[in-house]
C-alpha cells in the first residue's frame, strides 16, 4: 500500500500465471504450452519482419492477420478482433461488455484470470457450481446476469460442453453478451464460431498460444458480431492503437495459412493425451474426460500436493491449484511421449 497508488489498488489480487523457470532442463507440464515448435513458415514470416522498417509504426487493425482468420473461419473480417494475447482481448471484453448493474457469470472452476479481470473492472460476479462430475450445466446460467463468461474446454477440467448447450445459453440470455473462451478448442471441440451469424450477444475468443504453438508471440482474437467488434475496437483504440508489433502480425498470419503443419501437431498432441490418459489410469489415476491439451487428474490415495512435489523433485512441473473442491487434482500439460514418459517415470509406484 501506499499513499501513492489510487484507492481501488489496494484491493487488486492479481492473477498469478503459472511458473516460468529459468532452468532449462526441467520438464515443463505446467503452463499448457505446445511441445512442438510453431510453423516453420511463421518463423520464416518472423525472421523477415526484423529489418529496417521496423522502424515503423505497425498496421493499427493488424489487417494482414485479419483477413488470414476470417478466410480461415469463413466470416467476413468485421466480425474480427486482435489483440495481445486473449488475455488483452478479454480485458477488452470485459470493459465493453461487462460493466453492468446485474452480476456476471461463470464456472466455480474455471480459468482464475475471470475473477481478476472483475477486480479491475469493478464488476459484480457470481460463481456457478459445476455438476458433481465437474460439467458445466447450462440451466444454470438461465438467470439474471449482466454477462456469462467460460472457457469451452473448461480449463483446468478439460471437459467440453457440446455446441447445443452452449445454443442454450445463448438462447437462454439474448440481452447478455456471452463470452466462450476456446483457447484449447482445437484439441477436441467443435468451434462456436459457426453460431456467430445467429447470435448477435456471442463472442468467441480464441489464441495462438496453444494450438499454434505461439505463447511467446502474443496474439488472441475474438470473432462475434460487428457491432461487439466495434466495441472492442472503440476500447482497444482509446488504451493501446498497436497492441500487435510487425513480428507478430506476420508470424500469426503464415501459422493460420499453415494448414498442414497446425492439424499434424494438434493430431500428435490428442494421440499423446490419450496414451498419457491410459498409463495414469494403469496407475490409479481418476482422469476427466479431456478435449484439451492438458489433463485433470486425481489419485484416490495420494495427496495432489504431495505428488506435485515429488515430480517436481525430479525435475517434472505440473500445475497444483490449493482451491476448493480441486485440491486434489493435478493439472498435467500433454508433452511430447518423452516428456510425458519423465512424468510417468517421476510418478513411480503408486500401488502401496
Ligand atoms: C482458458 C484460458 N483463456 C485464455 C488464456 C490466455 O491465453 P493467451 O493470453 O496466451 O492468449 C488462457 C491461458 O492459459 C486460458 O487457459
Amino acid at each position: 500500500m501506499s499513499k501513492f497508488w489510487s484507492p481501488f489498488v489496494n484491493d487488486l489480487v492479481p492473477y498469478v500465471p503459472g511458473e516460468q523457470p529459468k532452468l532449462t532442463k526441467l520438464v515443463k507440464l505446467n503452463t499448457n504450452e505446445n511441445p512442438y515448435g510453431p510453423s516453420p513458415k511463421a518463423i520464416d514470416a518472423m525472421r523477415a519482419a526484423v529489418s529496417d522498417e521496423l522502424r515503423l509504426y505497425p498496421d493499427p487493425n493488424s489487417d494482414l492477420l485479419k483477413h488470414a482468420v476470417a478466410r480461415y473461419y469463413g466470416v467476413d473480417a468485421s466480425r474480427v478482433f486482435l489483440g495481445n494475447g486473449s488475455d488483452e482481448v478479454l480485458a477488452h471484453a470485459y470493459n465493453a461488455f461487462f460493466r453492468q448493474a446485474k452480476p456476471l457469470l461463470f464456472p466455480d472452476i474455471s480459468y482464475s484470470f475471470y475473477p481478476v479481470y472483475c477486480g479491475l473492472y469493478g464488476v459484480d460476479y457470481e460463481a456457478v457450481p459445476l455438476d458433481e462430475q465437474f460439467q458445466i450445466r447450462a440451466e444454470d446460467y438461465a438467470r439474471p446476469n449482466g454477462g456469462i463468461i467460460f472457457p469451452n474446454p473448461n480449463a483446468p477440467t478439460g471437459c467440453l460442453l457440446a455446441l447445443d448447450a452452449v445454443e442454450q445459453i445463448l438462447k437462454n440470455s439474448p440481452d447478455s453478451v456471452v463470452i466462450v473462451d476456446e483457447a484449447y478448442v482445437d484439441f477436441g471441440g467443435d468451434t462456436a464460431i459457426s453460431l456467430v451469424d445467429r447470435y448477435p450477444n456471442l463472442l468467441v475468443t480464441q489464441t495462438l498460444s496453444k494450438s499454434r504453438s505461439l505463447a511467446g508471440l502474443r496474439v488472441g482474437l475474438a470473432v462475434g458480431h460487428p457491432d461487439l467488434i466495434e466495441a472492442l475496437e472503440r476500447v482497444k483504440n482509446s488504451f493501446n492503437s498497436y497492441p500487435l508489433d510487425r513480428m507478430a502480425i506476420v508470424g500469426a498470419a503464415a501459422a493460420f495459412e499453415d494448414r498442414a503443419y497446425f492439424e499434424s501437431t494438434c493430431q500428435r498432441v490428442i494421440a499423446s493425451r490419450e496414451a498419457l490418459v491410459e498409463q495414469l489410469e494403469g496407475k490409479g489415476f481418476e482422469v476427466l474426460p479431456s478435449a484439451a491439451n492438458f489433463i485433470f487428474a486425481r489419485h484416490p490415495q495420494h495427496d495432489a500436493a504431495g505428488l506435485a512435489a515429488k515430480v517436481r523433485e525430479q525435475g517434472v512441473i505440473v500445475r497444483h491449484f490449493k482451491q476448493a473442491r480441486i485440491a486434489q487434482f493435478l493439472r498435467i500439460t500433454i508433452g511430447t511421449p518423452e516428456q510425458n514418459q519423465a512424468l510417468v517415470d517421476a510418478l513411480g509406484d503408486l500401488s502401496s
